[in-house]
């Protein structure tokens, strides 16, 4: 286990789940690259930019499956740049080994500059934003002008611009964003969350005109072991 660096109290021991990059030939991999080419489909005429990952429930893989995601579209050549916006549960800065120091938050609060705000990661070929320093304030900052002001300007930069989120259920974060996103990808972990609740998010979404790009299930159990897995993603569109 790597060396805890306490930064705000917060976690930030390296994140290896990055199972695309690990393990390039797996069953896990594979599955990877459909949902990719299922998105380069649904987003044929390049509209689809800012994409947002959520859930009904924490844990059930959006980190992961953003990351991943990230990862691979950045190895095709497209540039990527990845956004941790769980400004509640930031994991995006374990998954790059790095602090969450420096992060959207001191930006919109301007203590730190956009060239010191995107960071670049040479061990995965992307950029990506951490959350910043830890606030209390997470709707004024999901809601304000300068957070659209900047994803305006990302999308200048760059071919998709990723966002990590929370869940729908429990907290309104992930409605905020979605006001400023293109299109979301719903995560469904197999095993986390209860069919009723599912469809409660899904129906929130929609009755808040979330355009809802696909959805893709995960943590699935590979039954008898045959690829060696434990786990695999499965997507499906509306
Ligand atoms: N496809 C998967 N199969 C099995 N376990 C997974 C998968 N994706 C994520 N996990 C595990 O589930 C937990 C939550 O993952 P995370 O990506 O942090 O979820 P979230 O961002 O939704 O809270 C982690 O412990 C991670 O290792
Ligand atoms: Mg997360």
């Amino acid at each position: 286990m790597a060396k805890k660096n306490i930064f705000n109290g917060e976690r930030t021991e390296k994140y290896d789940y990055l199972v695309t990059k690990e393990q390039p030939l797996s069953y896990t991999a594979e599955s990877f690259q459909k949902v990719l080419i299922n998105l380069d489909y649904a987003n044929i005429d390049g509209k689809h930019k800012v994409i947002q990952f959520t859930s009904t429930l924490a844990s059930e893989g959006k980190s992961t499956f953003v990351s991943n995601m990230a990862y691979l579209l950045g190895n095709k050549g497209k540039k990527i740049i990845l956004m941790d916006l769980d400004l509640r549960k930031p994991k995006l800065n374990r998954v790059f080994n790095s602090t969450n120091r420096d992060g959207l938050t001191d930006y919109l609060s301007d203590k730190i500059d956009y060239e010191k705000l995107i960071r670049h990661s040479d061990e995965f070929g992307i950029d990506y934003i951490v959350t910043g320093e830890k606030t209390t304030a997470i709707v004024n900052i999901l809601e304000s002008q300068k957070l659209k002001d900047l994803l305006n300007k990302l999308r200048e930069s760059y071919d998709y611009i990723l966002l990590d989120t929370p869940p729908v259920i429990a907290v309104s974060d992930a409605l905020y964003v979605s006001r400023i996103t293109d299109g979301v990808i719903f995560i469904v972990g197999q095993n986390t969350a209860k069919k009723a609740l599912v469809k409660e998010a899904i129906n929130t979404l929609k009755s808040n005109h979330v355009n809802i790009l696909g959805i893709v299930l995960t943590q699935v159990s590979l039954k008898n072991g045959a690829y060696g897995y434990g786990y695999d993603y499965s997507y499906k569109y509306e």
